[in-house]
């Protein structure tokens, strides 16, 4: 399962612990990306927002979710009734790991290694911002918060109660509608993704 020795970081606050990972190390994916990407939001946040690893725009910006999934991600929250910026909006992997395709920079998904090594981040910001509850975008939010047991396309749409943890949602990533070619498919897809969100507004206060 995944490693969550958190209990040894030493940042008391989410501003120390973004500070902390600037150097992080534990795996090799510091190497190519730009910045790190660490989570940002209001420090006592009821509602965190785990993706899966920041993507080209992300790395250039130094922030979570500014490019088209993030903008398709608030939209699609502002239907659901929730305001991103009372969120804390974070990624299971801090670094953006792609491959170059001529001069293109293509996502690359991380490595079971990868997330393992990065999920003691996210176990550290879980530690100190205590949401009342934890939305997992897609399966790798979902394998480094609930282990490989969990199934995106099975259990989205329910609140999982993990113990001695938030509870967490499970959901779609946004990019997977950015992938679905077909207009009438993807405006489905995306109610749906809506319509998961909606659990979402009774968690906060
Ligand atoms: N996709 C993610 O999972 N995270 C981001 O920050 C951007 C795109």
């Amino acid at each position: 399962g995944p490693s969550l020795a958190y209990e040894h970081a030493d940042a008391n606050t989410l501003a120390e612990l973004r500070d902390d990972a600037q150097s992080c190390t534990r795996c090799d994916l510091y190497r190519n990306a730009t910045h790190l990407v660490f989570g940002e939001g209001p420090g006592a946040a009821d509602i965190m927002l785990v993706g899966e690893q920041p993507g080209d725009r992300e790395d250039l910006a130094g922030r979570p979710f500014v490019g088209p999934a993030g903008k398709l991600l608030d939209q699609c929250l502002d239907e659901a009734g929730i305001d991103r910026d009372r969120c804390y909006v974070t990624n299971a992997v801090k670094h953006f790991k792609y491959q170059m395709r001529g001069k293109k920079r293509l996502h690359a998904r991380p490595n079971a290694g990868e997330v393992q090594r990065c999920a003691w981040w996210l176990g550290a910001e879980l530690e100190l911002l205590k949401p009342k509850l934890v939305v997992a975008l897609g399966a790798t939010a979902v394998s480094s918060l609930l282990g490989s047991k969990i199934k995106v396309m099975r259990d989205r749409g329910h609140i999982l109660h993990p113990a001695g943890k938030p509870d967490v949602l499970v959901t779609i990533h946004p990019s997977a509608l950015l992938r679905i070619r077909e207009a009438t498919e993807r405006e489905k897809g995306r109610l749906a993704f809506i319509r998961d969100l909606t659990k979402i507004p009774r968690f906060l206060r």
